[in-house]
Order: structure tokens, then C-alpha cells, then sequence
């Protein structure tokens, strides 16, 4: 039998995500579920006359039922609500975590050997709520923000400097928001260290607009952006399923990495057919650690306000 991939949500990053995902032709089936049934069924069928156009061969199924989940090799938690001008993501929190709880518990019945790639907001929290939902090794559950922020410090930084975005290479650490941790001494560009090109004080401007940069999407749409988060998704599905072994940053569950354990949180991983194959312990400096403390306190903060107990 084929691959399954089952994505909860069907709005613009669900929506978006099946289609590059169709584009790619990795897998069998893509499975889109939504509360709202006619919702899910409008965008498989308008994805699907797509796959004609182009020759694509991906069935895609949209549904409200669980059932047509089953079996699921990853599945992406994109549902809730999204951000509105003049919100940020931690405002999401309560209404979200009981959406993340209750659509996660429902896929880990069906899928119980999948692994989950988190995108709800505020994400470092929803991922730690799919993790004491699920119940499973923490390393199957995986929240998607560092590709995202590093892929907007690219495009940022590649128009400072005039040059391509793809030659940029670098990490984000920490919680996706205004608390992201950037890591100037860990940017390249073709290789060569980025102070050859800028300094740490015109960096920290880049890395404000980075932090910004999804808020400006809101405030032009009114919603929260959806290409690049989509395209983002797609980057780590194809790691997994290929077991490419890519390294990102992503959301994941510490225990005792960096001084820090029982949260999620953004640390550059391995990314491979099970998951979280490895996390990458990079040695950081006073600043850079006390930056992640305050990041992670953050994320302690508001578990706390949740009071877990599933
Ligand atoms: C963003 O940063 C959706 O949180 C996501 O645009």
C-alpha cells in the first residue's frame, strides 16, 4: 500500500500544503480533514483537477470522517484559529489547545504509528499538547517553525545584501515569536561567516524584521500567512519520508538539551524516517544562552497558564 499523509484543516496552510505536497508526487494518498465537511471536499476536488493538469498522480480526500485517516505515515496538525491584526500567537492559546487536544486524540486512535508535524499556534505550546495527548515517543511529534522564521531572515537578509536567499544558511533557536534566538555566529553565506558581510548590530535589525514578519502578513491579509508555512511543511514531510536526514530547526521536546527539559522548543534536529533522529547540542555563549532561557521561559509560562492534565 502507498503512503498516507492525513493533514487536520483545511484552511489556507492545509490547503496550500496538500497541493505543493501533490506537486511533489511523494505519496499515494493525501488525506484533508475538516469540521467543515464541504470545506475540506471543495479544496481536495479543486487539488485534484490540478493533479489532471499537470499529470499528477496523488489521491486527495476531503472529509470530516476520522476513520478515512487511518493508518497515516505523518500526519499535520494545521486547524484552529489564526491570528488577527493586532493579536499575537500566544493569544490562541486556550482556544487552541482544546482544538489541538481534541483532533490529535482522534488521529493517534487511527494513526498510531504516524508521526505529527505541528503548526498550530502558539506552537511551541501545541506541540507540547499533541506530546501529552498522544502520549507517544515525543520524537514523533515535531513542531514546524525554524524553517519558516530562517526563511524569512533569508529573504531579509538576501535583500540587505543583494544576493540570493539560497546561499543563505542559518539557525534560529528558541519559541516561534518575539522571542526567537538568532545565531549570528552560526550564519553563512556560501560558507563564508556572515560578519564578513555584515555587522552583528546591522544583523539584529534583520532579526527584528524577521521576528515581525509574520505579523506583517496579518496585518496585510488579516490572516496569518500560509505559501511559506505550507512550503515549510513540505520541507520536513520530505525528510521524513525519504529519511533524508536534513538538519532545521523544528519545535521539539528537550530532556535536558541545553539545560532545558519537559517543554518544546526550536533546536537545529536531524530530521529522518522516525522522526527527531538527533538533536544538534550547539555550544553558545553567554548571551545566546541567556536569550534561549528567556525563550523557554516563556513557553514554562504559558504550559503553566494550561494546566495540563490529560
Ligand atoms: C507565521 O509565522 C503562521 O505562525 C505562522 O506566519
Amino acid at each position: 500500500m502507498g503512503i498516507k499523509i492525513t493533514i487536520i484543516g483545511s484552511g489556507n496552510v492545509g490547503a496550500t500544503c496538500a497541493s505543493l505536497l501533490a506537486n511533489k508526487n511523494l505519496v499515494e494518498t493525501i488525506v484533508l480533514i475538516d469540521i467543515k465537511q464541504r470545506i475540506s471536499k471543495g479544496k481536495s476536488l479543486d487539488i485534484s483537477q490540478m493533479n489532471s493538469i499537470y499529470g499528477l498522480n496523488t489521491n486527495i480526500i476531503g472529509t470530516e470522517n476520522y476513520e478515512k485517516s487511518v493508518n497515516s505515515e505523518i500526519v499535520i496538525i494545521t486547524c484552529g484559529v489564526t491570528r488577527k491584526p493586532g493579536m499575537n500567537r500566544d493569544d490562541l492559546l486556550k482556544i487552541n489547545s482544546d482544538i489541538i487536544h481534541s483532533v490529535v486524540k482522534k488521529s493517534i486512535f487511527f494513526s498510531p504509528n504516524a508521526k505529527f508535524i505541528i503548526v498550530s499556534n502558539p506552537l511551541d505550546v501545541m506541540s507540547y499538547v499533541s506530546y501529552m495527548t498522544a502520549k507517544i515517543n515525543p520524537y514523533r511529534i515535531i513542531g514546524m517553525a525554524g524553517i519558516l522564521d530562517t526563511s524569512r531572515y533569508r529573504f531579509f537578509l538576501s535583500k540587505k545584501l543583494n544576493i540570493s536567499s539560497y546561499n543563505i544558511q542559518s539557525l534560529l533557536l528558541g519559541s516561534h515569536g518575539d522571542t526567537m534566538v538568532p545565531l549570528y555566529r552560526y550564519t553563512t553565506i556560501s560558507g563564508i561567516p556572515i560578519k564578513e558581510f555584515l555587522s552583528e548590530k546591522e544583523n539584529d535589525e534583520i532579526i527584528n524584521k524577521t521576528k515581525k514578519g509574520g505579523e506583517n502578513i496579518v496585518d496585510c491579509l488579516g490572516t496569518s500567512a500560509w505559501m511559506a508555512p505550507a512550503a515549510s511543511i513540505v520541507e520536513m514531510v520530505e525528510s521524513i519520508l525519504k529519511n533524508d536526514k536534513k538538519i532545521f530547526s523544528c519545535s521539539v521536546f528537550l530532556k535536558g538539551e541545553y539545560n532545558l527539559s519537559e517543554l518544546y522548543l526550536g533546536v537545529p534536529i536531524i530530521l529522518g524516517k522516525n522522526g527527531v533522529d538527533k538533536i544538534i547540542e550547539l555550544k553558545l555563549n553567554c548571551k545566546e544562552k541567556k536569550l534561549l532561557e528567556n525563550s523557554a521561559n516563556h513557553v514554562k509560562k504559558m504550559i503553566k497558564k494550561l494546566s495540563i492534565n490529560y
